[in-house]
């Protein structure tokens, strides 16, 4: 059995003080919750303060993005190493809004998965497709083409703890979720293409996140799907109670 995966996507929201005052709600709605694994992603200014309050509970920490190299001279950049120093046990890497406004690729998507692999951060793996793309009929080619880019020269033994999230271009803070039938059809493909790229036993294992305006409402129909493991959630983890019921929800 997979346990549920519920991540929190802040992007770029929350000063310092307002971090800690969402944790600070989160910790107290979900103390003693073991149920999910539950991860916060606040931006890079917050992560230490959030760690401090995360460290004698069983929520963990992730980043929403890291660059590659270890260190150098890279103005504006942070590392693997940097965030593993600030707490982080996760970082997302490959979100849609990277690959639109910061020219992303699933090539510099792979480079910065290995980085995270190689200092035993997990990577939360993101894939999805445009509206455009889904109304040419082309979902499941461009997952796939995601799919190959992002893992390649990946084996088995390096992505264990890797974490996949289906996110589609259109349903994210847009309102309109992907209906659990929709969900359960990409989330089935890529289960699909990690057995037989990989193993079928570390495609059983594997959590596939969705993601896109998730909510306490529909949490639970998407929950319902066999290859739906959890979510990642971006507007609705920036308050307490729609964070906390969405968690709850979903168990
Ligand atoms: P929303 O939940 O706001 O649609 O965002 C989803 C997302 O991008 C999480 O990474």
């Amino acid at each position: 059995m997979r346990k549920p995966f519920i991540a929190g996507n802040w992007k770029m929201y929350k000063t310092i003080n307002e971090a800690i005052a969402l944790t600070n709600g989160v910790k107290r709605e979900l103390l003693d919750f073991d149920k999910a694994d539950i991860v916060l992603c606040p931006p890079f200014t917050a992560l230490s303060p959030v760690y401090e309050l995360l460290m004698e509970t069983e929520i963990k920490l992730g980043a929403q993005n890291l660059y590659w190299e270890k260190e150098g001279a890279f103005t504006g950049e942070v590392s693997c190493v940097m965030l593993k120093d600030a707490g982080c046990e996760f970082v997302i890497l490959g979100h849609s809004e990277r690959r639109k406004y910061f020219a992303e690729t699933d090539e510099s998507i792979n480079k910065k998965i290995k980085s995270s692999l190689a200092i035993g951060l997990n990577p939360i793996c993101c894939v999805g497709e445009t509206l455009q793309e889904r109304e040419a009929e082309k979902t499941i080619e461009v997952i796939k083409t995601q799919l190959t880019g992002c893992f390649k020269d990946l084996k088995i033994e390096d992505l264990l703890g890797t974490v996949v999230a289906y996110e589609p271009v259109w349903a994210i803070g847009t309102g309109k979720n992907a209906t659990p039938a929709q969900a359960q059809e990409v989330h089935k493909f890529i289960r699909g293409w990690l057995t037989e790229n990989f193993s079928s036993g570390f495609a059983d294992n594997i959590r596939i996140l969705y993601g896109g305006s998730v909510k306490p409402a529909n949490i639970k129909e998407l929950m319902k799907e066999a290859d739906v493991d959890g979510a990642l959630v971006g507007g609705a983890s920036l308050e307490i109670a729609s964070f906390t019921q969405i968690v709850k929800n979903a168990v």
